[in-house]
């Protein structure tokens, strides 16, 4: 977490086949220029990603200026799961903005209209209203807002947030109480962070806490001297970004009944989870459970900034007309994008091909695990998103060079990742559009297992 990519270039092996073409150094030495550039004039958080300059991008590649491809194991952080600039999105975008229309702020458009509908209908049945945003931080925090102002219509002091330990909800201010991360939530002072209003409890993910019943749920919210009364949301990403791993169904539904039970609202983060990434249109589809509220984002365009807050009608009409808006909520170009990328999704049979090519996915993760057993502490994932957790031998600690290092290694060899997620930055994460082939996924393991294997075989006897 936080490591830098070098920008000195070095020699790497030509690569050539149907989805990698690697002709260059890396990083590209004519690159170099622009990444200084962009070093010197944006703020550091912005150096994360390994040094690619994405040129364009189509169906499940990224190019860069100077002659190379990647395949792309990342969908940027999941967004592309229509794929990278498929034609009806592009189209979409264009000749919206030809119209000329760019911006209504809250003025109806009928793009908006057209998308409201449709996430309606695409979406479980009580998911009844929508409210279309810009970002996920903006979506989970509306959910916040309307979770608590439900809440406090019932009463003053039900006000207690329950989300998770190492969850992730966005980067403002609401959302990073909600996460799980102390690191990510040392600026926010002292009295805020401590307020009893935010609590956090154990993902049951079966490795780092073993213990997976809705016990742990309870006892910790005991623990921490809240009353269930006085919650008024429980807030879960449906997979954890930096696991992957899915709730046991069990556990969602005793977590379904104790909501119901204490009035509290239950919300399901689908930002990265949902318009078909795990091989159903929402994930949470896997629990068997309803939900009162959902946050989407990222793949909901395939595109341009768009996300939404799905959920009972109660709850999204709890705010008189013009005051809970946004700028651009519901802008033209952007509920066109996401109008196509829909489209897509369902005349490509993409939600269908995310769970079909994920079952070739988790097989690839089985063997991983066991080729690498000291070294890769967990792996999981459904339809066409996997983590694999690198840990130091033999040990549940998080090891982010060799994450880092494997990672590397797969760029210079043409399969595109982002930087290593999760707890201390230790998870390789795989998350393609959803148009992969079973073929291109076989490829693009064998290069994550020759990775590993490479990375492995060059550390010190001491570290293996
Ligand atoms: C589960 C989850 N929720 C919320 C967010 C925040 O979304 P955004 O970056 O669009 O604000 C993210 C972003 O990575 C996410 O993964």
């Amino acid at each position: 977490m936080g490591k830098e990519f070098s920008l000195t270039p070095r020699k790497v092996a030509k690569v050539q086949t149907r989805w990698r073409k690697i002709v260059t150094d890396f990083p590209v030495p004519q690159s170099v220029t622009l990444l200084e550039k962009l070093r010197a004039n944006e703020a550091r958080s912005m150096r994360g990603q390994p040094p690619v300059i994405w040129d364009r991008a189509q169906g499940v590649n990224v190019f860069d200026p100077y002659g190379n491809m990647w395949l792309d194991f990342s969908s940027g952080v999941l967004i592309t799961n229509a794929g990278h600039g498929h034609p009806d999105v592009v189209a979409a975008i264009t000749e919206t903005a030809k119209g000329p229309l760019a911006a209504t702020y809250c003025f109806p458009n009928r793009h908006r209209a057209e998308l409201a509908a449709k996430l309606i209908e695409i979406s479980p049945p009580e998911m009844e209203k929508v409210f279309i945003l810009s970002t996920g931080a903006e979506a989970t925090e509306c959910c916040m807002k309307l979770a608590l102002t439900h809440g406090q219509r019932i009463s003053p002091d039900k006000n207690v947030v329950i989300s998770f330990a190492d969850g992730f909800h966005g980067r403002t201010l609401g959302a990073q109480l909600m996460g799980g991360s102390d690191a990510l939530k040392s600026w926010i002072p002292a009295p805020i962070r401590n307020s009893g209003c935010y609590v956090q409890v154990p993902f049951p993910d079966g490795f780092r806490q073993e213990d997976t019943s809705f016990a742990v749920f309870e006892k910790t919210v005991a623990d921490a001297g809240v009353k269930p009364g006085r919650v008024a949301m429980v807030i879960v990403e449906t997979y954890p970004g930096g696991s992957a791993q899915f709730l046991p169904v069990e556990y969602a539904k005793a977590m379904r009944a104790w909501c119901d039970k204490n009035k509290a609202i239950l919300v399901f983060d689908e930002v990265q989870a949902g318009f078909g990434r795990c091989g159903k249109w929402f994930g949470y589809q896997h629990y068997g459970v309803q939900a009162d509220l959902i946050a989407c984002g990222k793949g909901i365009s395939s595109s341009l900034p768009l996300s939404c807050v799905m959920g009972r009608a109660a709850l999204l009409d709890q705010y008189e007309p013009g005051s809970m808006t946004s700028t651009h909520s519901g802008s033209p170009i952007c509920c066109a994008a996401a109008l196509a990328s829909i489209a897509v999704i369902q005349k490509e049979n993409l939600v269908e091909n995310a769970a079909k090519v994920g079952k070739v996915l988790g097989e690839g993760m089985c063997k991983l695990m066991g080729k690498y057993p000291d070294h890769i502490g967990a792996a999981a994932g459904k339809g066409l998103v996997a983590a694999v957790q690198v840990v130091q031998p033999g040990t549940k600690e998080p090891d982010p060079e060799v994450a880092f290092d494997v990672i590397l290694n797969c760029v210079e060899q043409g399969l595109l990742f982002f930087a290593p997620v999760g707890k201390g930055g230790g998870t390789v994460k795989i998350s393609p559009p959803l148009c992969i082939t079973e073929q291109a996924i076989r490829e693009g393991l064998e290069v994550l297992d020759g990775a590993f294997a490479k990375v492995l075989g060059a550390l010190p006897a001491a570290a293996k």
